[in-house]
């Protein structure tokens, strides 16, 4: 699998319709992740259900999508049109885990992610358990890379735990984090901005608690596994950062919402020059050179 660059979508905004796909495969995205189908089409939670303020974003969308079958069909279309990786999300009980997987696995998608994280679901429970099974039931499902969408653990304890589950796994790509959940804000008019109240945050605010989690992550499985860092990248110094603290990849959430496409180009190109003014030559150096006092 090639990856002709560091930064691409993570799964969520604008990623289900077929031409918001055929836009990101146009982009300079280095890969294209597609929003977490579940067995049923959903509807999702009621409106307003998204909300920024130009650097930060609570979301209740409530897993609006078409269901399984039908993203495996824009899967296959996607993977005609263009040849970049596609990270195909999906969401379920272990059963309906093992049918996506097979679904999406003939459809063409080079990675199966399992998003154990929705912080909208049920009631955000993460138990190493039920990933264990989870993971398990995808593992026997498919030959191809998996990756797993992790949520953003607050201290070392809870996520090592997940570390020991993760390591007994062949999960290849840990994508790391999710939107903590809970998450309110105001808009201008003193209105709570989501009428489900709460909803994942996500945006500049996670960037210090998504770096802390990926730093842990390279800290437990070196180059064993592949970190792919999401949380408040706006800029080529975001991306760079991730990289420094063990990320080989980058996802872009919120800022792609606001921004579109084009943030791709500017994280990118802005990396480029960061990489250079600090003596790296490629961004592969870069990777878990933070500097420990
Ligand atoms: C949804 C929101 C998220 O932040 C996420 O990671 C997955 C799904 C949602 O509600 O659709």
């Amino acid at each position: 699998m090639h990856f002709n660059g560091i930064a691409f979508n993570a799964s969520g905004p604008r990623d289900t319709e077929p031409e918001e796909l055929k836009a990101l495969a146009d982009s300079r995205a280095c890969a294209i992740t597609t929003k977490t189908a579940t067995i049923k089409p959903r509807k999702g939670n009621p409106k307003p259900r998204y909300y920024d303020d130009g650097d930060n974003s609570v979301n209740s969308m409530g897993l609006p999508n078409p269901g399984y079958e039908e993203m495996a069909r824009r899967i296959k279309a996607l993977k005609h049109y263009s040849d970049k990786p596609v990270f195909a999300s999906f969401s379920g009980s272990p059963r309906e885990a093992a049918a996506i997987t097979s679904a999406f696995d003939e459809a063409g998608a080079d990675v199966l992610e399992l998003n154990l994280s929705c912080p909208n679901l049920g009631k955000g429970k993460t138990e190493a358990e039920s990933w264990l099974e989870g993971l398990g039931a995808v593992e026997e499902a498919t030959k191809k890379s998996l990756a797993a969408k992790l949520p953003c653990f607050l201290n070392a304890c809870e996520q090592e735990l997940f570390c020991g589950v993760l390591e007994q796994s062949r999960v290849k790509y840990l994508v790391a984090v999710n939107s903590p959940g809970g998450g309110l804000m105001l808009n201008q008019k003193n209105e709570i901005a989501l009428k489900p109240l709460h909803g994942g945050y996500g945006g500049k605010g996670i960037k210090a608690l998504a770096l802390g989690n990926v730093f842990r992550y390279h800290e437990y499985f070196g180059n064993k596994k592949k970190i792919i860092g999401v949380g408040g990248v706006f800029s080529g110094r975001d991306a760079f950062e991730h990289l420094l603290v063990g990320a080989s990849l980058v996802e872009i959430g919120t800022a792609y919402q606001i921004h579109g496409t084009g943030i791709f180009t500017r994280v990118e190109n802005e990396l480029k020059t960061e990489l250079e003014k600090h003596g790296f030559k490629s961004a592969g150096e870069a990777i878990g050179k933070a500097i420990q006092l």
